[in-house]
């Protein structure tokens, strides 16, 4: 006879390279998307959600044949009915769809402003700050070509920042140019990295996407990078007037930047503006948001021509790079008030109190499964209560319930019709 074997883990466990949220940590990600969220709601931006998988031509054509995202990164499936459809990978591509196909660029009021906060899956390999599903908050203005939008999307993002309490990010700009000025540097990039002693993988890549090189972070193609030609050098005089104007609407917004001519984004789609917000706190994965301007994407989706600018910001990462500086973030109470009767009659009048404190704004809790007092008073000290309410038969009789300060353990007897009114000034 075989005993039955006895494991404490559980048989199933969270796919690699995911992770669960839960409380209390989970309260951080909100406070970071909503964080997030505010500045661009202020600034006029409508939310979008779109669905969690695309077509998955869409993303191909969008962000870009020979990018890592589309040729190795994405999650593939064929449905029952031989469609064929990816995970998304990131938003942009799916917004400006979704734009396209609710004809929003046609109600007259360019550029349509659209925010959207989400899962997004990509197939990396997993370390610490990259993950296989990650989590994001966008924005995309779609259909203007005006630098002040490039820079009131960097500033929206920098306000999200910092209403974290977040210092450590630094901010890096570059300008990648349009299709007047990048053909020709994308010929001299070519021509100079040719000459280059490169292994076969990287030669193929100065073939496909020459820009991609300059990213490499191998010590070995860095130090043979040093004299490559830079786009910042070969930009067109409207290129070149357009980044000026972003850089001089940032400095009067009080935000520093870094230029960096050698910034590449993982995506095709990029023109003139992108940036890239690092925090020097992370280790490897440092970015904790990014975007540009991306003012050919819709003609790739077979949309008209619509100049626009995004970015998205990494929730997870900057949950990280909070715990790195150790920021703590003022999150509200899960529970205000605990509440603990003693028998039937009690319960039933405090589970009464309950419900009217949470529709008066209370955040209020009862002590549930039958607890006996000393239980019940357990709980509410580890819920992080501040009160509690305790209840029994011989109160009811006299009209009142009992208010404990958890913190003082003073208590006194509150006439029942008075304790919501009562608590919510000892609250406010
Ligand atoms: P992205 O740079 O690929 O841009 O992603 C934006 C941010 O998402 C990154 O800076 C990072 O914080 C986070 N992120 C990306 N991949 C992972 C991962 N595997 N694990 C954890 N976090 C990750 C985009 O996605 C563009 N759609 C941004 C944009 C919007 N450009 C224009 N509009």
């Amino acid at each position: 006879m075989t005993t039955p074997s006895v494991s404490t883990s559980p048989a199933f466990k969270a796919p690699k390279g995911t992770y669960d949220l839960t409380p209390p940590r989970s309260a951080a990600y909100l406070a970071v998307r909503e964080a997030f969220a505010a500045p661009v709601r202020r600034a006029g931006y409508g939310y979008v959600e779109t669905p969690g998988f695309e077509d998955v031509r869409l993303f191909a054509r969008g962000v870009g044949e020979s990018t890592d995202i589309v040729t190795k990164e994405m999650y593939t499936l064929t449905t029952k009915g031989g469609d064929e459809l990816a995970l998304r990978p990131e938003g942009t591509a799916s917004v400006l769809r979704a734009a396209l196909e609710g004809n929003l660029h046609k109600q007259g009021n360019l550029p349509v402003k659209l925010w959207y906060s989400g899962s997004y899956y990509r197939y990396e390999r997993p370390q610490k700050g990259r993950y296989r599903h990650f989590s994001q908050v966008g924005a995309e203005a779609i259909g203007a070509e005006d630098p002040a939008l490039d820079a009131e999307l960097i500033v929206l993002a920098v306000d999200g920042y910092r209403a974290l309490g977040l210092t450590g990010f630094r901010l890096l700009l570059n300008s990648l140019g349009d299709q007047e000025c990048r053909p020709a540097y994308r010929t001299a990039l070519q021509d100079f990295l040719r000459g280059l002693d490169l292994d076969e993988p990287t030669r193929e890549r100065i073939e496909i996407n020459p820009l991609r090189v300059l990213d490499d972070k191998r010590p070995e193609v860095r130090a043979q990078l040093d004299g490559a030609p830079l786009m910042r050098d070969h930009l067109c005089e409207a290129c070149k007037a357009y980044h000026e104007q972003v850089r001089e609407l940032l400095t009067a917004a009080g935000v520093a930047y870094e230029d960096d001519p050698r910034l590449v984004r993982g995506l095709d789609y990029y023109t003139r503006t992108t940036f890239e917000f690092v925090h020097d706190g992370l280790g490897a994965q440092s970015a904790i948001g990014g975007g540009g301007r991306y003012d050919g994407l819709s003609e790739m989706i077979g949309g008209p021509a619509l100049p626009s600018v995004g970015w998205a910001l990494g929730v997870d990462r900057t949950v990280l790079a909070l715990e790195a500086e150790g920021v703590a973030l003022d999150l509200p109470a899960t529970t205000d008030v605990y509440a603990a009767a003693l028998g039937e009659q009690a319960r039933r009048t405090l589970f009464g109190v309950v419900t009217e404190l949470r529709r008066a704004g209370v955040a209020a809790d009862f002590a549930f499964g039958g607890k006996g007092l000393k239980n019940a008073m357990k709980s509410a000290d580890r819920s992080g209560a501040r009160y509690a309410l305790v209840a029994g038969e011989r109160d009811l009789d006299e009209g009142v319930v009992q208010l404990k300060d958890l913190g003082s353990g003073e208590q006194r007897a509150v006439a029942l019709g008075a304790v919501v009114g009562e608590l919510r000034k000892l609250l406010a």
